[in-house]
């Protein structure tokens, strides 16, 4: 039996790549997990009462678009977090970004551009979905290095024209996984008049927009809003995983223009899976709390703090200004991982595992991904020990 083309020339999946690479080798230590950006922190105290009351939503088929409740709780929040107003015609809720991330490049993104095939750009390194959503089009797929010399954030302005103007779609990831990069309002601007110059889309993937270190990044949202940008244009994805220690509840949502959420919302009720009714109570309750996300982002901002403090004076080292991810540079990731697993026992990601290499060169190369998600105490000896490992 035949297998689809497209997706054969896929590299392995980071973590089983990681796995190869380390498994056959003893930990030289105490193993710490430095490597999935899987929250730890405590989830809200309010999930298993709200569960509990709505135990037999469980019976029923859960409506497609979200309940009214859950889409007025996201409202809510979007007025408090980015001064925007947006009706429940602007919302769809989605089990996490993921896989909104690529059912929405499904339903938007055409079969043709101009009378050719159309372009997806991501950022290199990027959240891997990006991709398979391109093949998945059978769009082609554009790499952009995202790099030091960049501030970490793609220059898709500096494309060929002719690759502009076929493209289709612009992922864009603010904070940044994996360098904790922000994209400031003029970055966003100057993407959407790009977006508008060479009719676009932009799809913001904002899952990390509550972990920041000084203060709340600019969102795709009120950008658009403050410059009078096209709403069609500009699609932005959020997620309870990371706000609020939710990655198991599977729960997110995208807004944007009525008429590309009317188009997402038709894919779903064909073929996707709605978010089962108690998960929907449960959303509308995390939404509309802010207590456990000021008290989760101060966990993180102390994870920032420790961090500056092992790597202070180290040349290169910029503490992220969102998410929960480090991205220090070493001479090579794949060498460096290795090293640290059989020198220490602590486990982090090589960052050519998260980017691809184009024109011979990987841009994460030069890299390790560190996940600060582990409790502090043993973030803080993993960070030492890697500090003295690699650096020392
Ligand atoms: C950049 C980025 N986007 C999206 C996601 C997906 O998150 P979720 O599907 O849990 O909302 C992740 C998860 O790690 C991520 O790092």
């Amino acid at each position: 039996m035949a297998f689809p083309e497209r997706f054969s020339n896929l590299p392995d999946y980071a973590f089983p790549r990681l796995r190869k690479l380390l498994d056959p080798h003893a930990p030289g230590g105490e193993p710490v997990a430095m490597t999935i950006g899987e929250p730890k922190h405590p989830m809200p105290e309010f999930v298993g009462p709200v569960l509990a009351s709505s135990l037999a939503g469980f019976g029923l088929y859960p409506p497609n678009d979200g309940t009214p409740e859950l889409l007025a709780a996201i409202g809510g929040w979007l007025k408090r977090r980015y001064r925007v107003d947006l009706g429940p015609e602007r919302l769809m809720v989605l089990n996490g970004t993921r896989e909104g991330l690529f059912n929405a490049a499904l339903a938007l993104v055409p079969e043709t551009k101009r009378g050719a095939r159309p372009v997806v750009l991501m950022p290199n390194p990027f959240y891997q979905v990006y991709a398979m959503a391109a093949l998945a089009l059978g769009a082609e797929p554009v790499y952009v290095p995202a790099l030091a010399s960049n501030g970490f954030l793609p220059d898709y302005a500096s494309l060929p024209a002719e690759i502009l103007d076929r493209t289709a779609l612009a992922y864009l990831c603010s904070p940044a996984n994996p360098q904790g990069s922000v994209a400031s309002r003029d970055y966003w601007a100057g993407l959407m008049d790009l977006a508008e110059t060479h009719d676009f889309r932009i799809f913001a993937d904002e899952c990390y927009a509550e972990i920041w270190r000084t203060a709340p990044p600019a969102g795709a949202l009120e950008v658009a809003d403050a410059t009078g940008a096209d709403p069609e244009r500009i699609f932005a994805f959020h997620s309870l995983s990371k706000r609020s220690n939710l990655p198991g509840l599977r729960s997110g949502f995208v807004a944007g223009g009525p008429a590309g959420i009317a188009r997402i919302r038709q894919l779903r009720a064909f073929a996707g899976a709605p978010l089962p009714l108690p998960v929907q109570r449960v959303s509308e309750r995390a939404w509309a709390d802010e207590t456990h996300v000021e008290a989760n982002r101060a966990l993180y901002q102390e994870k920032f703090r420790i961090a500056d403090e092992v790597f202070s004076g180290l040349q290169g080292y910029m503490g992220p200004e969102g998410g929960f991810f480090l991205w220090l540079p070493v001479p090579d990731g794949e060498e460096a991982a290795l090293k640290l697993w059989t020198e220490t026992g602590v486990r982090v990601l090589p960052g050519a595992y998260l980017a691809r290499e184009v024109g011979g060169e990987n841009p994460g190369k030069g890299y390790i991904r560190v996940a600060m998600v582990a409790p502090k105490d043993e973030m803080q000896r993993g960070l030492v020990r890697l500090r003295d490992c690699l650096y020392g």
